[in-house]
């Protein structure tokens, strides 16, 4: 499984020949300018919830590429009735796709779209595939339903976000990789905008501290697991 940290709250993700990718946010992104989303490659469009920094390239990409919208219900019949296709989920369910299993977990956060409109409730993916296990939260609080994951699966990595203001900040992301089970997190949701920039070095030796691993990649570069 090779993941691709593609900006902000987005991956892209190859596993046995398919090609995931989760919340889209390229185009509008100033750090993420040397990125082409006409290049991304797409089976499955992965979307935590329906905030603008999460879906604004998902109809560029599914356009294109014919890539399949997997979201929460009202999110999937947003796009839907936009006549993309997809597969809709809700919390707690899982369905197993031709690259593995997904079940769409819970977030504590919130999911409007950028009109007002209603995006159903926030989640996030545990992905599980014979490449590779890993946790996406979403953006999220830090909150005590992470600790059903590991009642559920063995993770190999935990992406959570660690930004701070929208979503919890790496105090809390250390907790949560507690809570989850996993040593190996790949931190995401940050530095994007004035409210979310980190200090990486900080963030870094904290969870180091703590016997764990946070990478933080840059928007572009790619780890394999
Ligand atoms: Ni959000
Ligand atoms: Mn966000």
């Amino acid at each position: 499984m090779k993941i691709t940290y593609i900006g902000h709250g987005g991956l892209s993700i190859e596993v046995l020949d398919k090609h995931i990718v989760v919340d889209p946010f390229v185009t509008a992104n100033d750090l993420a300018k040397h990125l082409d989303p006409n290049e991304i490659k797409a089976d499955y469009i992965l979307i935590t919830h329906a905030h603008f920094d999460h879906i604004v390239d998902v109809e560029l990409i599914a356009n294109r590429t014919g890539a399949k919208i997997v979201s929460n219900y009202e999110i999937f019949m947003h796009f839907n009735n936009k006549g993309l296709e997809g597969h809709p989920m809700n919390h707690g369910g899982s369905w197993q796709f031709d690259f593995g299993k997904v079940t769409y977990t819970n977030a504590v956060h919130t999911s409007s779209f950028q009109d007002g409109s209603y995006g159903g409730n926030p989640g996030g993916f545990l992905i599980e595939t014979s490449e590779g296990t890993i946790y996406i939260a979403g953006d999220t609080a830090l909150t005590y339903d992470m600790k059903l994951i590991p009642l559920m699966a063995t993770l190999d990595l935990a992406v959570l976000p660690i930004g701070d203001n929208f979503t919890m900040g790496v105090d809390a992301a250390i907790v949560a990789s507690d809570f989850v089970e996993c040593s190996k997190i790949l931190g995401y949701h940050y530095d994007t905008f004035g409210y979310i920039k980190i200090n990486h070095e900080e963030a870094k030796s904290k969870f180091s501290a703590k016997n764990k691993e946070l990478i933080l990649l840059d928007i572009g570069a790619s780890i394999n697991i």
